[in-house]
């Protein structure tokens, strides 16, 4: 599809489902080769990384364990500043190798605070991968460690990602027209 209408907005396709399965697909291999005898946890940021997630870990061939937490700091298109709790987490963290998995670092804000949470547990190392990544957007400055696709400050949608709820079912990205 072209064109989307979710909610009140319209939406353009951005990125084709066949560019997402290349950038998931370089990722993948990349982890596959970076964490092959540490057993890693891959931890999911609910709710927009579920379909990347999902992608993401049927290309994964190395030992590893999946689990997901909820982590969230938006209301409608414009990112608030403050972030709620991390809920969900119920592993041991301890001495492991983490792999946070999130759909898109904005801002910054979201993952500097669940990395902040995560090494307070005393994980051995934890390493992030997300597919987008809006870096006119970003304010923090620590390091990202796994990149699928670079865009520009567009709102999007799709693949995961939400607009007040919708549009998360989308097997394409598609961006706001304004
Ligand atoms: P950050 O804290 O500003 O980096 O925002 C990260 C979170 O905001 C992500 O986990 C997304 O859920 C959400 N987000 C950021 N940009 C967009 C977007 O363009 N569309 C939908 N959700 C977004
Ligand atoms: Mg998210």
């Amino acid at each position: 599809m072209e064109s989307i209408q979710v909610r009140d907005k319209t939406f353009e396709i951005s990125i084709s489902a066949r560019e997402i399965d290349a950038a998931v697909e370089r990722i993948a291999k990349q982890i596959n080769k970076d964490f092959a005898e540490k057993n890693p946890l891959f931890l999911v940021v609910l709710n927009g990384a579920f379909m990347f997630a999902s992608d993401l870990v049927k290309k994964i061939t190395i030992p590893c364990e999946i689990s997901f937490v909820k982590l969230s700091s938006y209301v409608g298109t414009q990112t608030t500043n403050t972030v709620r709790e991390l809920i969900g987490l119920d592993e041991v963290l301890h001495d492991r190798s983490v792999v946070i998995i999130e759909d898109i670092i904005d801002t910054g804000i979201t993952m500097g605070v669940a990395t902040d949470k995560l090494k307070k547990l005393e994980a051995k190392e934890v390493k992030i991968a997300t597919l987008l990544f809006k870096p006119l957007a970003f304010q923090r400055d620590y390091k990202i460690d796994y990149i699928g696709i670079e865009i520009t400050n567009d709102f999007i949608v799709g693949y995961g990602l939400d607009y007040d709820g919708n549009g998360r079912n989308y097997p394409e990205i598609y961006k706001i027209v304004e």
